[in-house]
């Protein structure tokens, strides 16, 4: 068993990062020295393994066309079959160039302009640009929150999936950004409804490696209650390599596959993949599993740390820490006003960290922290919120 030393830091400046470099991105006031807490993106260094087989197809110098091969359908099969018992066809599997484009060939394949698409806010907010960006309707079927525990509110989803207008749900699983990891008989009762209403499915399951010791995800095709389902999955966020554009993207449905490739290779031409991208996968999946335990080890304990240092310094924040994802979703509003919160961390403090309004109405008054880094930048970050929270008591 390998022991990775997740305490080194590493200076990711000057790299092009758009978490480290390109923080007006998403804050035009933030300043080059802004500690970045936000985006879904780790501050671990990628698996050995990995970077050698870069290396090694990088040396062979040659970057051709290419597409998926046998090596590359079995890592994937064998993966999802090892972890998840999801025994994947190989016809199964296509590429996509990352999930967010997949979602948006989703959309355009298997609904119509003007279809009522549902999503779960306080949710991953390019779901509603892309659905509205592609001329369908976002329908809000917005989470219950129970004192930062999310749950589904399941007779308004059925209400909204009643409309026949409604074509499609994007489903978020393991949930960006509450944490959720949804439970088999709520992934049921997702289906059922789905079903009695004729929904497609679209499960954006991107965070399915990220659970919680003892947290188990269930890959909603694995279910086997329903066929018009599409999921996304990637190496992405599991292997931090989430610059390298890929995506697997399953689908059994014969009549979903036949619009996905009408869409993808017949619209776009979308026939080839990055060989880079292939070897990734292929060492990733065969090899890399011992580097993301450990690595979800280490995040379990920066969720601890985070837990009793709230306890201690914030305690009424009352926080628990999340089922899924590396990303901590937390509510100062007991102790100040989330606007003021938001103002000082980026203009005097220094700190960068998303503000839930942007996941949807019903994140307002939420941060998102993304804390898959070394626990003393995340204390860091926990201090500057801390200090910032006395100083506006103190106004
Ligand atoms: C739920 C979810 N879907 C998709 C993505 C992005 O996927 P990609 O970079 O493959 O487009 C993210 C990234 O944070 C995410 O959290």
């Amino acid at each position: 068993m390998k022991k990775l030393n997740l305490e080194i830091k590493h200076d990711r400046r000057g790299s092009n990062s758009v978490k480290w470099d390109h923080k007006d991105f998403i804050d035009s006031r933030a300043s080059d020295k802004a500690l970045p807490l936000w985006l879904s993106d780790m501050e671990f260094k990628v698996a050995d393994e990995i970077i050698d087989a870069l290396s090694k197809r990088v040396d062979h110098g040659f970057f051709g066309q290419s597409m998926p091969g046998q090596k590359y359908f079995s890592s994937i099969e064998a993966w999802y079959h090892d972890r998840f018992s999801w025994n994947i066809e190989k016809d199964s599997i296509f590429y996509s160039p990352g999930v967010l484009p997949a979602i948006g060939f989703a959309i355009n394949s298997f609904t119509k302009e003007g279809d009522g698409i549902i999503i779960q806010p306080p949710v991953f907010y390019p779901f509603a640009q892309l659905i509205e960006e592609n001329g369908r309707k976002v329908v809000n079927n917005n989470l219950i929150n129970d004192d930062g525990y999310y749950y589904i509110d399941f007779d308004d989803l059925e209400e909204k999936a009643k409309d026949p207008n409604s074509t499609m749900l994007l489903l978020c699983s393991p949930h960006n950004p509450v944490g959720r990891v949804w439970k088999k008989e709520e992934l049921l009762k997702i289906i059922e409804i789905c079903k009695k209403y004729d929904l497609t499915i679209f499960s954006d399951e991107i965070h399915c490696d990220l659970t919680r010791k003892n947290v188990r995800h269930y890959p909603l095709m694995s279910l086997g209650a329903y066929d018009k389902i599409a999921a996304a999955v990637a190496p992405s966020k599991t292997f931090n390599v989430g610059g390298l554009p890929i995506a697997q993207i399953i689908i059994d449905h014969v009549d979903l596959k036949d619009r996905w490739n009408k869409e993808t290779y017949g619209k776009h031409f979308i026939r080839f993949a990055p060989p880079l991208d292939m070897v990734l996968c292929e060492t990733a999946y065969s090899h890399c599993a011992y580097w993301v335990d450990e690595v979800m080890d280490y995040v379990e304990d920066n969720f601890d740390f985070i837990v009793s240092f709230l306890e201690e310094k914030l305690p009424q924040t009352k926080y628990k820490k999340p089922e899924g994802t590396f990303l901590a979703w937390i509510n100062f509003g007991a102790y100040v006003n989330h606007k003021d919160l938001m103002d000082i961390l980026i203009t005097k403090y220094d700190l960068l960290i998303e503000d839930g309004i942007v996941f949807g109405q019903p994140g307002d008054g939420y941060f998102r922290l993304s804390i898959a880094c070394q626990r003393d930048i995340l204390e860091e970050g926990l201090n500057k919120i801390v200090q910032a929270i006395n100083e506006l008591q103190e106004q």
